[in-house]
């Protein structure tokens, strides 16, 4: 058997294989923000499709750090434990193990979506959501976002879980602290490098006392557009607080929102934004061909655009000594077999791939297909804003 379809371990975890889902927010959920019966299915899809593990769309933690979607699932409360476990249940009769992203979005949402304005290490504008400064957060509100996070851990245990993995990537607010970009503060949460990791250490610590060797695992950004942004250096030297706090595995992405297709990549889906988004919509049909140039020269992908965290995932996989995993663009078997094998990660992550071939690790165990065929049309990623999650697969939904 080839060496990506073994078993790895990651914390107490033993993963199937090392080609995993990565978090894909599924907009399926009631509007209490509990699991629906079409994402206790579209999980149950995904762990008959044979993935390595899976990890869950982001969860909120409370009600300020909502998504920009009516649909976000939550974990704010006791009473939402029941619902959370009867999805995990279902995922493990079929022996996937099953991961809780858990979040809080911090700046980049919408207020009238939340209810609270938005909040952020510091009041710097978002570029992509028209919402106002942030409001700079005190240190008792640092504090209780802290608190819910640890409470967001343990009732994911309670739930069942195997384990969770803290959104510390994209932008979004422990992103926000982590990035020398979005966090301009002069106290001890920012400044150095350490003192930027405050908060995710807090965390991690806290945890601990907890829910003591329960496997936690936290995304990060490895690069971001602005110069004063995450870089590879940065995203090192947070990699070894990782350790040093005892977090689990580091899995490595780049890019915030306002950075455009940057998390990821591939075609520019004006055609969809100009259908679906509630900015480009606004903007009268007779302009938008007109608009078109402007919007893409902000937010068009760089490239490459495949496999671009490995080279990040590979710097950082020398310096630590807790497993990797690197998500971005990994569409073929050959290609996920040589980072592998070649240690350049310990396990891989797909996002697209999976939705529109929710068996695809089944088919390249079996050798039944080599490539994925998902098309990069980024249709799906703006598609969620309004409906839940589907691939579009290029066609704009009547
Ligand atoms: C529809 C959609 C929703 C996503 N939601 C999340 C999310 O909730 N949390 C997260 O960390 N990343 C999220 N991502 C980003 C993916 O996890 C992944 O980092 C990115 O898509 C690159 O991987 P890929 O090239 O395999 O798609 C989402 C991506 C898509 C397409």
């Amino acid at each position: 058997m080839n060496k990506v379809f073994e078993e790895v371990k990651i914390g107490k975890i033993t993963f199937k294989n090392s080609i995993i889902r990565s978090a894909t927010h599924e907009g399926m959920c009631t509007e209490k923000g509990e699991p629906n019966e079409d994402l206790i299915k579209k999980f149950e899809q995904l762990a008959k499709g044979g993935a390595g593990a899976i990890i869950t769309g982001f969860v909120g933690i409370m009600p300020n750090g909502n998504a920009p979607s009516k649909y976000m699932p939550m974990i704010d409360s006791d009473e939402k434990i029941d619902s959370f476990k009867k999805l995990v249940d279902r995922v493990h009769s079929y022996d996937t193990p099953i991961i809780m992203q858990i979040a809080h979005c911090g700046r980049q949402t919408r207020s009238k979506i939340t209810g609270y304005p938005t909040v952020a290490p510091s009041p710097i504008k978002d570029k992509l959501y028209n919402e106002d400064r942030p409001h700079e957060l005190t240190e008792d509100e640092i504090y209780e976002i802290i608190d819910n996070f640890v409470l967001g851990i343990e009732r994911a245990k309670k739930a069942g879980f195997d384990g969770v993995e803290l959104h510390a990537a994209h932008g979004y607010l422990l992103s926000s602290f982590l990035s020398p970009h979005m966090n301009k503060r002069k106290d001890k949460w920012g400044g150095s490098t350490e003192n930027r990791f405050r908060i995710v250490k807090e965390i991690l610590l806290r945890a601990r006392e907890r829910v003591e060797d329960y496997t936690i695992i936290a995304k990060i950004n490895a690069y971001e557009k602005a110069k004063d942004g995450m870089n590879i250096e940065e995203a090192i030297k947070i990699s070894k607080y990782l350790e040093e706090a005892k977090c689990d595995a580091i899995d490595v992405s780049c890019g915030i929102e306002e950075d455009g297709f940057w998390t990821l990549r591939g075609n520019f889906p004006f055609e969809m934004m100009a259908h679906d988004n509630h900015r480009i919509k606004k903007i009268p049909k007779s302009f938008r061909k007109i608009a078109k140039p402007f919007v893409k020269m902000q937010f068009e992908s760089p490239k490459p655009y495949k496999l671009f965290n490995v080279p990040s995932a590979e710097k950082i996989k020398k310096e630590v000594n807790i497993p990797i995993i690197v998500v971005g663009g990994i569409r073929r078997l050959d290609e996920i077999k040589e980072i592998i094998e070649n240690n350049k990660s310990d396990i891989v992550a797909m996002s697209k791939p999976f939705i529109i071939e929710p068996n695809i690790v089944n088919k390249f165990k079996e050798g039944k297909q080599e490539v994925s065929r998902c098309i990069d049309c980024n249709y799906c990623i703006i598609g969620i804003e309004e409906r839940p999650l589907k691939c579009y697969y290029g066609k704009l939904p009547k």
